[in-house]
């Protein structure tokens, strides 16, 4: 199935404030029709329209990811995002992202602790020997859109906390074996790990 599917389109789309009674109806049309169609969607799934969202309240997890937790402050799927998205990550001591790359903009802002962001090239045909880019507390950095890329809390004993800004959510995500796998066998992870509870993978995908 295309990235940009119709169902994807679909279900970022009961999110949308209505303005009148005819956006409203509008978006309950929408958003039944979304359903209808899409019945893979778990009740866990929690969506707030609200304003103000206490981030201690709000649903966070490791997502099968060791020593991770991950909060959706604003996001597509559950807070009716379009643009951007933004994140709240904390990394135990030793622990990485995967080696990934996306073709969206991603900006971090590290909130505690310290790490290195290690980066690969998209111009050869794998990401070969990253670069290491040493990160720290009231650091913010970019990731070149396209780079394969992985964070990595390098620190032996401090947690290392960032937020994340992405564009164009929700995210789709490459994800590599190692440094010298092909870009073109990096393997497709959509919906990302956070983003399945509200949004069922395709089921006929590669
Ligand atoms: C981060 O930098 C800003 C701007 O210089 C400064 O106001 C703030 O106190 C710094 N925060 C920390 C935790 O160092």
């Amino acid at each position: 199935m295309a990235i940009g599917s119709p169902v994807t389109a679909a279900a970022g789309r009961p999110r949308l404030a209505g303005g009148g009674h005819g956006a409203v109806l509008l978006t309950l049309l929408v958003a039944a029709a979304a359903a209808a169609s899409f019945p893979g969607v778990e009740s866990s799934c929690q969506r707030d329209n609200s304003i103000v969202k206490d981030i201690s309240q709000m649903p966070q997890g490791s997502y099968g990811l060791e020593g991770l937790s991950h909060a959706t402050l604003a996001g597509a799927l559950a807070h009716g995002m379009k643009e951007v998205e933004v994140w709240l990550e904390t990394f135990g001591p030793g622990q990485r992202t995967p080696i990934h790359r996306h073709s969206c903009e991603e900006v971090f802002v590290v909130l505690k602790g310290k790490g290195t962001l290690l980066l690969g090239s998209s111009s050869m045909k794998y990401p070969g020997q990253p670069q290491e880019i040493p990160v720290f507390q009231n650091s913010t950095f970019t990731v070149p859109v396209n780079d394969p890329h992985q964070v990595w809390n390098s620190d032996e004993y401090e947690d290392l906390q960032v937020i994340v800004v992405i564009s164009r959510p929700p995210m789709k995500v490459f994800i590599y074996d190692d440094w010298d796998m092909p870009h073109t066998a990096a393997k497709l992870k959509f919906p990302i790990f956070w983003d399945e509870e509200c949004l069922a993978a395709p089921k006929d995908e590669l």
